[in-house]
């Protein structure tokens, strides 16, 4: 895919529904009893990957418009695949289907493609086994052959590593197992599972603890009834967009109906601190998740610090998917953005430390990379390249906003791969950006 430079990105648009959001609506649907309707369900093919298995598994899903019907069976009603479940580039399918599928009283397996193949499993074997699973796997990765075995135990978890998947993994085998499951999560993580399960008024508790972490806990065994959810836009794939506009001075972008869920939007906090020109409006509540509009106004105002940005710790989990992003950004920002404990970008879709700094040092960037992280030097002007996705949609996206800001066109490798998460991302590119 070649990409010219751009001198502005102006208009407005309406993400498709968010990607996290659209799994556990699907899935937590297909627990309910009875038919709903999630309406702007996510295009993304992450998602369709979800659909799928589920349909696998006996659930009868239909597409209307941008909506889909799933009919649930209620806890306990799934039918055994005749096949391999595929999960395709999905690791929240994956991982949240394992939990779902621990406590079944019949065998399945879960496969990926090669990039899913090679991430980490064991975060979510050792939790499930503790709760009575059995679980045969390539050395801790997929594919995942799961036994049916005895009755699943509640536990009380507290997780090891700041992860929605692993904490959804976990509370959605506990509604399998008899008796109260529970995950305390120190950091932070996306909340959307919670969040669906209480719109969907399942058994489901959250308490801060003394000490500051987050308790979560479900109640196994107790069927709850469908309902229709109305899915808000996908704020990590508007992040692009907005980040391309505030970089682009003269831009002018809207995005409506998108997802502002806290846990989400840091993103937007990073940006504002280092001079973007943000406003969000609006806000609503649609299906317990918080929605408004987001205004960019583009060119960078002075940064709120001097020096070097540092993002690390505890925000980190909550800027995981727009890592990348920043770190494009930060060639642009008067003394650079340095990321730090921020080892779960080498188990991503690609090592996207590895492939971030690939990417920007092709384009003229200076770079350390650090097992945990990067260093990347600003401002620089960076020089159109050939840029390698290495299949990974947040790797080719984020570097589609950095051929907008160089000198000279640049070409991306694997292209296609940008349906994982945002099909039509480079026709609404070329909609709004102006040359
Ligand atoms: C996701 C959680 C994050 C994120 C992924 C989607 C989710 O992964 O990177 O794109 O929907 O729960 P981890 O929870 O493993 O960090």
């Amino acid at each position: 895919m070649r990409i010219s430079p751009a001198r502005s990105i102006r208009g407005q648009f309406t993400p498709s529904g968010d990607k996290s959001i659209s799994h556990r609506a699907a899935i937590i649907a297909a627990l309910a009893r009875g038919p709903s309707l999630l309406s702007n369900f996510s295009t993304s093919y992450d998602c369709t990957s979800t659909l799928n298995c589920l349909r696998q598994l006996g659930i009868s899903i239909t597409a209307a418009n941008n909506s889909q019907q799933v009919v649930g069976n209620g806890i306990g009603g799934f039918a055994e695949p005749d096949s391999l479940l595929d999960c395709g580039n999905s690791g929240s399918t994956m991982r949240m289907l394992a939990g779902l599928l621990a406590g079944q009283g019949f065998p399945s397996q879960l496969t990926g493609d090669d990039s899913l193949k090679s991430r980490p499993m064991r975060r979510i074997i050792d939790p499930l086994e503790t709760m009575g699973a059995q679980i045969e796997s390539n050395g801790g990765r997929p594919p995942l052959r799961i036994t049916p075995g005895r009755q699943l135990n509640p536990i009380r978890y507290a997780l090891p590593v700041a992860s929605a998947q692993v904490k959804s993994c976990v509370l959605l085998a506990g509604l399998h197992a008899k008796g109260t499951t529970s995950v305390i999560e120190q950091q932070g993580t996306r909340d959307h599972t919670e969040r669906m399960l209480e719109w969907y008024g399942a058994p489901i508790q959250t308490s801060e603890q003394k000490d500051g972490a987050i308790e979560i806990a479900v109640t196994g065994k107790t069927d709850f009834s469908a309902r229709n959810v109305d899915i808000p836009g996908d704020i990590s794939s508007a992040a692009f967009m907005i980040a391309a506009a505030a970089l682009l001075p003269g831009s002018d972008l809207t995005v409506r109906a998108v997802g502002l869920n806290p846990t989400r939007t840091q993103f937007l906090s990073e940006l504002t601190s280092l001079g973007g020109r943000i406003t969000t409006a609006e806000l609503t509540a649609v299906s317990n998740e918080p929605v408004g509009t987001i205004r960019i106004e583009g060119g960078l105002g002075p940064p709120e610090q001097q020096g070097t940005r540092r993002i690390g710790g505890q925000t980190i989990a909550q800027l995981i998917d727009e890592l990348p992003l920043l770190a494009v950004l930060g060639t642009q920002i008067s003394g650079g953005i340095e990321i730090r404990e921020a080892a779960e970008l080498r188990v991503k879709e690609s090592d996207r430390i590895a492939t971030t700094v690939e990417n920007l040092r092709a384009m003229g960037a200076k770079v350390e990379e650090y097992q945990d992280g990067l260093c990347v030097d600003g401002p620089t002007t960076l020089h159109g390249a050939l840029l390698n996705s290495h299949g990974d949609h947040r790797i080719a996206i984020a570097f589609s906003v950095a051929a907008l800001i160089a000198e000279g066109d640049s070409e991306i490798s694997g292209p296609d791969c940008v349906g994982v998460s945002f099909p039509g991302f480079f026709q609404l590119l070329e909609s709004l950006a102006i040359r």
